[in-house]
């Protein structure tokens, strides 16, 4: 089984598709079992706007599917429609998950130094604290029934995360006895993706400017642009890989190429080893329209088609029973009341009807 959460914040851009979205279908092929959720949980622990919140929510799914991920393989819903990963999360932040390592996270850690140090700064949020225990809970929901471990593939900066879900398991297991398999994370090894302005910094849904990123939803006009503005220099591309040395800009650009034009490092150098930029930004802009067009294309159709709505709906219901399944048992195993679980199966069996209008 594969679980990950993707967060609705901003549009997604070509870092979160070659270091998320691209990982997660490849992977998918592999295994009939995935379940990749749109984390809008998550999403409201940091300061949002509760209409851009929706409309990102719809768009990071439908560009999961207009990606490549295949609904009848594997299962795409908001998280939001599965309670029980709060459920869940509020049982392992009483019994397995401890404020001493909470304190440590460094997500938490740099917003709240970042507010101590305003003085009259806004502490972070509550969420924000326990963030990643109901991330803990969303991978722990869901346990394979042949006792295989969950896979879980993440980028790299949710390493931290991951170490801290794999804790909490444990800590629950040695305390009540063998409940949770330990999941396994999967750290995508598509190395970042960078600003287009300044490469020391990552391309970022947050950043202000517009032009340092290209988004999923840029179209080719959009792109071209982008990528002309991009920061170059006036060198030469040299001929291997050590001379690129501290030019980082161009180390991103060829990075972004090789990986849409499924090359590696080397060979999209060689590509255009000793031309200057000119000829790279054009090869990028083409590769780069080429791949998004068709997803683009199906992403316009997704989001306004009913079947679509639909198949969201038909994976929360299938991810919600496992879910609720494991809730259930953890409920049980802790003493907590049997009667929640009942109505559960009710929720599901009210739901079920309207689906098919
Ligand atoms: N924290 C993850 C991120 O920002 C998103 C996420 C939420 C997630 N829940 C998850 C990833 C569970 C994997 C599994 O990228």
């Amino acid at each position: 089984m594969i679980v990950t959460g993707i967060q609705p914040t901003g549009t997604p851009h070509i870092g979160n598709y070659l270091g998320a979205i691209k990982p997660l279908i490849a992977l998918q092929a592999e295994d009939e079992d995935t379940y990749a959720f749109v984390a809008d949980y998550h999403a409201i622990t940091a300061d949002f706007d509760p209409k851009a919140l929706r409309s990102n929510s719809i768009g990071v799914a439908a560009l999961l599917v207009a990606s490549g991920f295949d609904t009848s393989r594997g299962r795409v819903f908001f998280q939001s429609d599965i309670p029980e990963h709060l459920e869940l999360a509020h049982i392992l932040g009483c019994t397995a998950a401890r404020v001493g390592q909470l304190n440590r996270m460094t997500t938490f850690r740099e917003k709240m130094d970042a507010a101590t140090e305003k003085e009259s700064g806004e502490t972070p949020s509550l969420g924000l604290y326990s963030y990643p225990v109901l991330q803990a809970a969303d991978i722990l929901a869901y346990q394979d029934d042949k006792g295989k471990p969950t896979r879980v593939p993440v980028g790299s900066d949710q390493s931290q995360h991951l170490n801290f879900a794999i804790d909490v398991a444990q800590s629950f297991n040695h305390r009540f006895g063998q409940t949770f398999i330990i999941p396994e994370p999967v750290i995508s090894c598509t190395p970042r993706i960078m600003s287009l302005f300044d490469a020391s910094k990552k391309m970022s849904k947050s950043d202000p400017d517009d032009m340092n990123r290209i988004n999923l939803t840029d179209d080719a006009d959009r792109i071209r642009k982008k990528f002309r503005k991009a920061t170059s220099d006036s060198l030469y591309i040299p001929l291997t890989v050590e001379e690129i040395g501290d030019r980082a800009e161009l180390r991103n650009l060829l990075t972004i190429y090789g990986a849409f034009a499924e090359l590696t490092f080397e060979e999209s150098l060689d590509t255009f080893a000793g031309k200057g930029f000119g000829p790279l930004k054009a090869a990028l802009t083409d590769v780069v329209v080429e791949k998004l067009e068709p997803i683009q294309t199906r992403y316009r159709e997704l989001i306004v088609d009913p079947l679509f709505g639909h198949s969201l709906r038909m994976g929360a219901m299938a991810a919600g029973i496992l879910a609720a399944e494991t809730t259930a048992r953890v409920r049980e195993t802790i003493g907590l009341s049997d009667s929640a679980p009942a109505a559960l199966e009710e929720r599901f069996n009210l739901v079920v009807p309207n689906y098919d209008k």
